[in-house]
């Protein structure tokens, strides 16, 4: 990697405070690798958002805002799938698949992982205590007795029906079988519901059935009484009831008026309004919420349900098309039963409904590597590749085809606007994983060359034996500052660009914002201002997890929350929203002036060494620069704890037993301080502290740093030495601080490695055993992000401003090479009073979008953004 600069290089600059525009020019002339519209903010006598008109960027496709769809906290049974009874076919006790049950466990066949090799011998502990959850008899139980069986199902995919022994029933007082729905089922005054069940008799039973509809108080709300059908066979009874009243609560009953057996199955219970009117439909309100964020896209079914726990657990789309009476469902490995009611055709038209395309997600015969990870061989592939081409036959299939005409039965002749495959989910990063996703990539634009075929890749995957890659999908699961700290780099960094693009499938904070605040959202929106600047390399982008029933929420942070009778938009939903509603066509280039002195060189200052639960030797300490030059002598260095040792050219620290900080109260300025570094021996289990990291962050229990540009012992700059990565890191009052991407590197015990940290003015690099590890350029830490582009159809300039300071942002846009701009426009804010501010049942628009019509749009104008907020502008040209 080509050196940012040499040490021989070194400019001849004042030291001190100057100002810091200054710098920028002196150092213009080096070799930074910066993107057109990179937005690390400049500092600047005046704060300034510069526009430039003239200089029109990348598109930002019309792709780029989509939605993720997982089952995942009742997101689907019990969210957007407009189903209100719980465990409708009485399956779910069913064990996951290709688990057996051993003294309380659902036990997966102990295979090997794919990614370790190893025999993880995954289990979960299963109960047999409730075996029909969701369904109880009312009031005198005793009188009913209730088994589970598997004889003479409804049909083979679904093995199992409530057998019902009714000792003593009358019409005055009858038996109830009654279903809680989930958490209650929601009710609406004046609404129709569609039920429809099964049951099966020996001749015993002489009675009716009535279908109720039950308040939490217990009044009747609606009920339909039907005579049983003759034979001892199923038959199917369907009526529909009208709720005299409102109730998220209410219970959904079968009256059973007479003693004798009955057997019941498949019991559902649908509004008659859903969305669109589509039968098997979705929840109004939910689906709704999700339409309103105009999503470009639809990823479906995951996420993790895609690889399940074992192979035979995946989501298998086959088994999730035809009437839902006979789809088996399957163990969701986020903790319950999935009925596959939303499944492979709900989605398609459920994206065609809403003007999305639909982007399908394909198991390549790998299960979850963090669950069981069980695989199948590559020979076995083709089955796995034949699965994946059918789904795109059902979607797009012509109707002559096998696929295409069952997608033709099931109403829909027209293909579904299915547009993207992703081969596999989360399973990148092994070259078991490039060598399928190249028989994929094969087999898929062979039959279908306009399909557009999604990796899983990361941005910094080894891709040597990845033959075709069209667009890979890196996800982020992270705290706030990570996305604050990397808004303005993450996408810019790549470079040169790859030929392949981004896919930014999943992301999200969800660390440290409590169960979704202000924080998360703004965080979220500064992220979407560094993809969308970036938009030449990132082509789509979808939030994750997308919805939760907030009775059961398996992941801690979700966009959107519903229980039977609400539902609701986290802040975060409303940057989605906004973001996707403010697309414009066009990138603009944009300037973020912040008006701020910093010093001329904020890497000179004093240096240091940190070594926490390690034994450390630094040898060879040598400074090449203007002032303090040649070998570094370790006798004067203060420490106040720790056993430092001086002897010659050498420094050792041998307590392995807590952090230990040593420094020299010398500054040293422009130039290279070079190094060799050896960890000598680690407290505790070495083993324990290898891994990642959350967000790069060098906080490891085992680690050393060598310090410098320090101005005293809690604030300079680290570069921080973990197993497998090195950080460099700004020590704010005694707090790290995220600055640039960490070096992902095995730093081996017992081992030299020569180590050179060059500066210059606001510049500094890392070298280790002389090949660049780490480069940086010093930025305002202010939290601002800013973002201009150009909607062409409605000729208006679209600006997105992120204001994450506690401080307004009062600043000047200037509109640079506009010829004529209408005055009035419009302002809409997203903001908050403080980070901590939550969306909840109670206020559910507590942060919501507010918009104004704005009278003072020109080239150059003054604007105040709120704390807390993203603030789109909307301003037209003549
Ligand atoms: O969104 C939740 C999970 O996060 C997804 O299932 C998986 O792809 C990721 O690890």
């Amino acid at each position: 990697m080509k050196a940012l600069f040499n040490a021989t290089q070194i400019l001849k600059t004042k030291t001190g405070e100057m100002k810091f525009n200054t710098i920028i020019q002196i150092v213009v002339g080096l070799s930074i690798a910066a993107p057109a519209f990179s937005q690390v903010p400049v500092v600047s006598t005046k704060n300034a958002i510069d526009i430039d008109l003239s200089k029109p960027g990348a598109k930002v496709q019309s792709s780029m805002y989509g939605i993720f769809f997982e089952e995942i906290n009742h997101s689907g049974d019990g969210g957007l799938y407009a189903e209100l009874i719980q465990n409708r076919g009485f399956e779910d006790k069913n064990l996951p698949g290709g688990t057996r049950l051993d003294s309380g466990f659902a036990i997966a066949p102990s295979k090997p992982n794919y990614r370790s090799n190893q025999n993880r011998n995954f289990r979960l502990p299963w109960n047999m205590q409730n075996m029909w959850p969701g369904w109880s008899v009312r009031k005198d139980s005793t009188r009913a007795e209730l088994s589970l069986i598997s004889e003479q199902p409804l049909n083979p995919a679904t093995p199992h029906s409530l057998q019902m022994k009714i000792t003593s029933a009358s019409k005055a007082d009858p038996i109830e079988l009654a279903n809680e729905g989930f958490w209650g089922v929601g009710l609406k005054q004046g609404e129709k519901y569609n039920a429809r069940f099964h049951l099966r008799t020996n001749g015993s039973y002489k009675g009716m059935v009535t279908a109720k509809l039950i308040s939490a108080d217990g009044k009747t709300l609606g009920q339909s009484s039907l005579p049983l059908k003759a034979g001892s066979g199923w038959n199917e009874y369907k009526t529909s009831l009208i709720s005299t009243g409102t109730d998220g609560k209410a219970v959904f009953v079968l009256s059973f008026d007479a003693p004798g057996m009955v057997w019941v199955d498949y019991v559902s219970l649908i509004p008659d309004k859903t969305f669109k009117n589509r039968s098997n439909g979705l929840r109004t309100d939910v689906a709704q919420l999700l339409a309103d964020m105009k999503p470009a896209f639809i990823r479906w079914p995951g996420g993790c349900i895609v690889e399940g726990l074992t192979l035979e657990n995946r989501v298998k789309w086959k088994e999730t098309i035809g009437d839902p009476v006979i789809r088996p469902g399957e163990y969701d490995l986020w903790g319950y039963r999935n009925t596959y009611g939303f499944g492979y055709h709900e989605f398609l038209q459920f994206s065609e409904d809403i003007g999305s395309d639909g982007m399908f997600v394909a198991n390549i015969g790998l299960s979850c590597s963090v669950r069981n990870g069980d695989y199948c061989t590559v020979e076995e592939v083709g089955e796995f590749v034949q699965e994946a081409l059918d789904a795109i036959e059902y979607a797009i299939g012509d109707v002559n085809t096998k696929w295409g005409a069952k997608r033709a039965a099931a109403g829909h002749p027209k293909p579904f606007p299915l547009k993207y495959v992703e081969v596999g989910n989360e399973d990148a990063g092994v070259e078991i994983y490039n060598e399928r996703y190249n028989i994929f990539h094969k087999a898929i634009s062979a039959k279908y060359p306009k399909i557009e075929i999604i990796s899983n890749h990361g941005l910094n995957d080894n891709l040597a034996s990845v033959q075709d890659l069209d667009m890979i999908d890196p996800h982020y699961y992270v705290a706030p500052d990570w996305f604050y700290a990397r808004a303005n780099t993450i996408f810019d960094n790549i470079q040169p660009r790859p030929k392949h693009t981004a896919y930014v499938g999943e992301y999200a904070v969800n660390r440290n914002v409590g169960t979704g605040n202000m924080n998360a959202a703004l965080s979220e929106a500064a992220f979407l201002v560094g993809a969308e600047r970036n938009s030449d390399f990132v082509k789509l982008m979808s939030y994750a997890p997308l919805i939760e029933n907030s009775n059961k929420r398996d992941w801690q942070v979700n966009l959107i929350w519903l229980k039977s009778d609400q539902s609701m938009g986290r802040s975060s939903y409303y940057v989605q929203k906004l973001f996707a509603n403010n697309r414009p066509d066009i990138n603009l280039p944009v300037i973020l002036k912040e008006k701020m002195t910093v010093s001329a060189t904020p890497f000179a200052g004093n240096i240091g060494l940190t070594a926490n639960r390690v034994q450390v030797e630094v040898k060879d300490l040598n400074f090449t620069g203007q002032e303090n030059a040649g070998p570094v002598d370790f006798n004067s260095w203060k420490s106040e704890d720790g056993k430092w040792v001086a002897s010659g050219n050498m420094y050792t620290q041998t307590d392995t037993g807590g952090r230990h900080i040593t420094m020299l109260q010398k500054s040293f300025g422009n130039g290279s301080l070079a190094f060799n570094v050896k960890r000598a021996k680690r407290a505790g289990n070495p083993q324990g502290n290898r891994g990642g990291g959350g967000g790069g962050r060098g906080g490891f229990g085992n680690n050393f740093a060598f310090m410098f540009g320090g101005t005293d012992d809690k604030n300079y700059y680290q570069l921080s030495f973990t197993p497998r990565t090195v950080t460099l890191e700004k020590m704010v009052n005694g707090t790290p601080q995220y600055v640039a991407e960490p070096a992902r590197l095995d730093v081996e015990d017992d081992r030299y490695y020569s180590v050179r940290i060059t500066t210059l003015n606001d510049q500094v690099e890392v070298f280790m055993d002389d090949k660049s590890v780490i480069k940086y350029k010093f930025a305002p830490d202010i939290k601002h992000y800013a973002i201009a582009g150009l909607d062409q159809a409605k000729n208006e300039i679209i600006v997105k401003v992120v204001n994450a300071e506690a401080t307004p942002l009062k600043t000047t846009i200037n509109l640079e090479g506009a010829t004529g701009i209408n005055p009035i426009g419009q302002v809409v804010t997203l903001s908050a009073d403080a980070l901590t501010d939550e969306n909840t049942f109670e206020q559910p628009l507590k942060i919501s979008p507010k918009a104004a019509t704005y009278q003072q749009f020109s080239n150059s104008f003054d604007m105040e953004f709120k704390p807390y907020s993203l603030t789109i502008l909307r301003i037209k040209k003549k």
